[in-house]
């Protein structure tokens, strides 16, 4: 029995293992990276209800599906009653079994997701999308290191969510009660930029009519957010690196110190090591904000969220709207995988809002895309700086692979379901693949059959 259940759920595209007593089987399955545990309460030696146990004792989390046969139905109902997510009455058969377990891991699948998005709401109801690698790891950081005081250094082209990513930071923090202050070094005036960030006393110079905190002071108690940190004069770099070490501001002209206690979060588009190197920027100063860098790569090297993103606009530009819009046709939204993205989620979240505001119908269209998306080749290096060394190199050419990979992954889904007009359960015959494996994938890319049907 338990060859010809691996046979099937591999078929099915599961990874499956097993073992024939209970003894063994309690062992690895807390100690392996399973997810499910098929479980026959017939065992030769222990008992199946004490398998159980010992399993759930030991990881609460792993997903328990009970084998019982009409000897052992009152065991199974107290293993339900005590957290396994469903029995399968012997004989089954590969469809019960495949049902049975495609049931439990998508609704497991749910419940992550669930609480994935309800963990990621930062003000104003913006939620940080995202289901590529890339993405996933950065949220991980965020919640490891949003709780610390760590000073954090976000890197990343424009457009990128580095102000996102700093505001989920501070809305996971400790202060998130206390005041979020972002300002953006690249639009102050070189000369003003000391005044503004550490304030003045009435008279201090000319035009200081008044007696003004600087941003530091607002963001007492909270998080100061300082975007283009690379466009700090460099006269003001040491005291910048003074303040943050002694934790106190003196304003320009004033004679009283004042302890700030604030988390920094800066960000940058530029190399900041580089201009280390170049003698623009301070070393110290430089190590004293990048205790934690986390990098937001470019929105053309992880394909699998630009599917997601687009429709996530969708939603909320329909929201702020009368539009009735149901998605995009395939076609459409392979131009927008294929697009590179320059401005990033900011040029995406734009252009969807602007084509929402002027499209009058059920879908969008490849007509209705701005020309720079429809008339440009899709070919952007992911490749942006050259590999420095071997561990460089190696890591490019991964990314490389893998992106051309996701590009063709995501082309072949959007053929199939269009040849399909829409239907999940023909385009995975199309394709020769398992409906539940087709399905999966879609999912990865955050396509939704209702909106890929014939254009
Ligand atoms: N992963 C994401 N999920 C949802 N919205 C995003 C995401 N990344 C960026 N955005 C949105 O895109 C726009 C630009 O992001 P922003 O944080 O200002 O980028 P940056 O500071 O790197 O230039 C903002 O409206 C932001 O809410
Ligand atoms: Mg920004």
């Amino acid at each position: 029995m338990c060859i010809s259940c691996k046979r099937v759920l591999e078929e099915d595209g599961h990874h499956v293992d097993y073992v024939l007593t209970g003894t063994e089987g309690a062992e690895r399955a807390v100690a392996g990276d399973y997810r499910l545990v098929l479980l026959d309460l017939k065992m030769p030696d222990l008992a199946g209800m004490e398998v159980f146990d010992r399993i759930k004792a030991r990881r609460p989390d792993l997903l328990v599906i009970i084998i019982t046969g009409y000897a052992t139905i009152q065991t199974s109902i107290e293993c339900i009653k005590k957290g396994a997510v469903d029995y399968i009455p012997k004989p089954f058969t590969p469809e019960e079994l495949t049902l049975a377990v495609d049931k439990a891991l998508d609704t497991d699948r749910l419940r992550e997701e669930n609480a994935f998005l309800k963990s990621r709401l930062v003000p104003g109801n913006e939620t940080i999308v995202g289901r590529s690698e890339v993405m996933l790891d950065v949220i991980k950081q965020i919640e490891k290191i949003a709780p610390t005081d760590f000073s954090v250094l976000l890197h990343g082209e424009s457009g990128t969510g580095k102000e996102l990513v700093a505001k989920a930071i501070h809305v996971a923090s400790a202060r998130r009660d206390r005041p979020f202050v972002a300002v953006d070094i690249s639009s102050l005036t070189p000369t003003l930029v000391e005044s503004e960030l550490f304030g003045h006393v009435r008279g201090a110079f000319t035009g200081a009519t008044q007696t003004r905190p600087g941003y530091f002071a607002l963001a007492h108690g909270g998080t100061l957010f300082l975007d283009e940190i690379a466009n700090i004069p460099y006269e003001l770099q040491g005291k910048l690196l003074r303040v943050l070490e002694t934790r106190r501001v003196t304003p320009i002209g004033g004679q009283q110190e004042r302890a700030i206690d604030i988390r920094l979060v800066c960000a940058t588009n530029r190399d900041l090591a580089a201009l280390v190197e170049a003698g623009t920027f301070r070393e110290d100063l430089f190590y004293r904000i990048n205790v934690i860098p986390i990098l937001l790569p470019p929105l053309r090297e992880r394909a699998a969220d630009i599917p997601l993103l687009a429709t996530h606009f969708l939603e909320s530009a329909k929201r702020k709207s009368a539009a009735r819009i149901d998605g995009f046709t395939t076609e459409a939204m392979a131009k927008i995988v294929a697009y590179g993205w320059p401005g990033n989620v900011r040029e995406l979240k734009n252009i969807v809002e602007r084509i929402v505001a002027t499209v009058d119908g059920p879908r969008i269209e490849v007509r209705h895309l701005p020309p720079e998306i429809t008339g440009r080749a899709p070919a952007v290096s992911p490749a942006e700086e050259i590999p420095k060394n071997v561990e460089e190199l190696k890591e490019a050419k991964r990314a490389v692979r893998e992106l051309a990979y996701e590009r063709i992954e995501q082309q072949f889904l959007l053929r199939a379901l269009k040849e399909a007009g829409g239907n999940v359960t023909r385009a995975a015959e199309l394709t020769g693949m398992q409906r539940t494996n087709f399905h999966a994938l879609m999912r990865k890319y955050g396509l939704r059959a209702g909106e890929i049907g014939g254009s």
